[in-house]
């Protein structure tokens, strides 16, 4: 676990052998450099994530994460080295809670209103677009018989759908993206530096300036796009959503979705070119892809863990834990519990309780862009497998993965193919 903790590639590349010794030897154990338990099995974490009364998602990216940002953000104040507009912004965001970091009621309220924004019709009415989007992806590279296929298709496919979706012209998508990503490099990355929250600050401070303009715009006249699905139904609830709370939401969005099905992306391509078997069953037949998504989503779940905050005094598998401690719930890990799926190291295809893992967590804070995510890989992997032929690894080079103890995927990709 050490050298997991120490980012050390091989370790953050896979990470599952220290998990299955800790499910083994010490299913709730101390984690010293996070300042925090770790829990490791799936009925442990389960317990966990169900229980809102006992835990709170009050610090969902961890202790450490909230420590380092506080010191480096003093660091910036003391050297003058943000502006106070974009400390502002930066310490408002953090006292706004909102789905992820909210706890019920607030946290019920918020998402019976935004649920209304995310049902299943909306996303199956998203298909014929993810679709389009990812043949132009295709076509972008088609002809040249190689790509680094995540910064040329897995990025482009979600970071185009939930712009779009949100409203964003294609001429400010290079700006969406930069927002993408500089609020994202925090996550689970506890060297950061200090340059890195001084660009999330900033992003912040332009991300609530650009989206506060939308917000109005909608109300003015509303579209068929998600800013305005949920400005109207913002409205309607018993305690109405207030701008800032909608703001957090739409960052929320950019944050847990872009990310998170690049990774799922990438980790699919990976694993069918480090197995042709499933390759060729997918080729023979493609009703399996969605089965495949699911045994990525479990094998190699892009969020490997959040985190929850002990109210009270309490136990978990047997181990006491003080109110106020830190829980990382590591998903990835439930994920490869023996005792809940056979062969847990195996891509099946044929598992039968393939969805019941826990990469989109699970209680009140399911994900709730589960049915996005899922529509985005099915249909990109189907894009994919009709574009290209002889799909293969262009070199030996080693495989870059993210930084992170809690996102986790490649970063690069490069393969070779033919056109179909
Ligand atoms: C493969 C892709 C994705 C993965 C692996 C993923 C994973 C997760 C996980 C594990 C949670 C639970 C958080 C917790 O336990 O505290 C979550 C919640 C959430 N996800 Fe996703 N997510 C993905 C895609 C998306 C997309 C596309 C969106 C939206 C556009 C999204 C928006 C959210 C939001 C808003 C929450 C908070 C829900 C709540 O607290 O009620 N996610 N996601």
């Amino acid at each position: 676990m050490k050298e997991l903790m120490a980012l050390d590639p091989a370790a953050v590349r896979c990470p599952y052998p220290y998990f299955a010794k800790m499910r083994a030897d010490s299913p709730v154990t101390w984690i010293d450099e996070l300042g925090c338990f770790a829990v490791v099995r799936y009925q442990d974490i389960l317990e966990v994530v169900r229980d809102t009364e006992r835990f709170s998602s009050r610090m969902p990216t961890g202790p450490k994460a909230a420590a380092d940002t506080f010191a480096v953000l003093q660091q910036l104040v003391s050297d003058g080295g943000a502006s106070i507009e974009a400390l502002a912004a930066g310490m408002g965001m953090a006292s706004v809670s909102v789905l992820l970091s909210a706890d019920p009621p607030s946290h019920d309220e918020q998402r019976k209103l935004v649920s209304r924004a995310f049902t299943p019709r909306r996303v199956r009415d998203l298909e014929p677009r993810i679709r389009e989007i990812a043949e132009d992806l295709v076509e972008g590279f088609v002809a040249r018989g190689h790509c680094e296929f995540i910064s040329e298709f897995a990025v482009g496919l979600p970071l185009r759908v939930i712009a779009e979706s949100l409203g964003v012209p294609p001429e400010d998508m290079a700006m969406f993206k930069r927002w993408s990503d500089d609020l994202t490099a925090v996550i689970g990355n506890h060297q950061m530096s200090a340059d890195q929250l001084r660009r999330m600050l900033s992003a912040f401070v332009e991300f609530f300036a650009y989206f506060t303009e939308r917000i109005v715009e909608r109300r003015a006249a509303p579209s068929e796009d998600l800013i305005s699905a949920i400005v109207y139904s913002a409205a309607e609830g018993e305690r109405p959503l207030s701008d800032p709370e909608m703001l957090a939401m739409f960052a929320q969005f950019l944050v847990a979705g872009n990310e998170t099905t690049t990774k799922l992306l990438g980790s699919l391509l990976l694993l069918l070119l480090e197995q042709p078997e499933l390759l060729a069953a997918l080729r023979a037949d493609s009703s399996k892809i969605p089965q495949l998504v699911e045994e990525t989503l479990r094998l190699e779940s892009p969020v490997q863990g959040l985190f929850r905050v002990a109210n009270v005094d309490t136990e978990v598998g047997g181990v006491s834990v003080r109110a106020g401690s830190s829980l990382w719930v590591i998903y990835a890990s439930g994920n490869r519990d023996a005792e809940e799926f056979t062969c847990p190291d195996v891509a099946d295809l044929e598992r039968a309780n393939s969805r019941s893992h826990l990469a989109f967590g699970n209680g009140v804070h399911y994900c709730l862009g589960a049915a996005l995510a899922r529509a985005e890989a099915r249909i990109g992997l189907e894009v994919i497998l009709e574009r290209l032929d002889d799909l293969a690894l262009d070199g030996e080079a080693d495989l870059l993965y993210e930084r992170s103890y809690v996102l986790h995927g490649l970063r690069q990709l490069p393969i070779t193919f033919r056109r179909r």
